[in-house]
């Protein structure tokens, strides 16, 4: 029920204009990807992954599992997977990312792209990230996430007590998401011109 509005408009309308809302990005994402020190064999996870507009960034010697709750996302994906012959090191599933059917430990990496302003508890979902990273392993968020001390936009209040619970926030604040788990936060980049978004590069230890 609490992802009904998500799955309605991921499976309808969205999937049509979100490849023109990404274009511009495009750069911003892919340097805040490189933060990501790759090594071959190294396992990703991505929840929330949409039509996967990450994996082009990705090394190909990475084995990447892409999460997400709507059907139409993930075909897309899966069909430009095909299309770029990257099937075989990208498997998409359809997986709520706040409850992981992954062991504990089991990936090197994990990529959280315009994902924790969407999901409708980015304190659950982070929990089951941090759980299936391995220690020492590399978290990247690229979103729109406050800092404590940050002040939200006019209209950001007003936006989210209409939008939060049901589609997408724009006041959460990544200090109480990140709160009480055991990563340390490394380096911080603009995710675009304005610094709307950032790249956040994170450790877990
Ligand atoms: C704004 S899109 C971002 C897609 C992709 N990460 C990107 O950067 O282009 C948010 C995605 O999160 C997915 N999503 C929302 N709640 C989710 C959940 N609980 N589990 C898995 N995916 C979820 C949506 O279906 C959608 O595809």
């Amino acid at each position: 029920m609490k992802n009904v509005v998500k799955l309605l408009s991921y499976n309808t309308f969205i999937p049509f204009f979100y490849p023109a809302l990404m274009l511009p990005i495009r750069t911003w994402r892919t340097k805040a990807i490189k933060m990501l020190d790759f090594h071959t064999g190294d396992r990703l996870i991505i929840p929330g992954v949409g039509s996967g507009h990450d994996v082009s960034a990705i090394p190909n010697d990475v084995r990447v599992d892409g999460v997400d709750i709507s059907d139409v996302m993930l075909g897309i994906g899966k069909l430009k997977l095909k299309l770029f012959g990257r099937d075989k090191h990208v498997t998409l599933s359809k997986m709520d990312a706040e409850k992981l059917s992954f062991d504990d430990n089991t990936f090197d990496k994990a990529i959280l792209s315009l994902f924790l302003t969407v999901v409708f508890d980015a304190k659950v979902a982070f929990s089951e990230i941090v759980r299936v990273v391995k220690p020492g392993g590399q978290i990247l968020i690229f979103d729109h996430l406050l800092r404590k001390g940050d002040v939200p936009g006019v209209l950001a209040k007003p936006i989210d007590a209409v939008l939060s619970y049901n589609f997408a926030s724009v006041t959460r604040m990544l200090d109480d998401i990140i709160e009480g788990h055991p990563v340390t936060v490394e380096k911080t980049v603009k995710g675009d011109p304005m610094g709307f978004l950032k790249g956040i590069l994170l450790v877990k230890h």
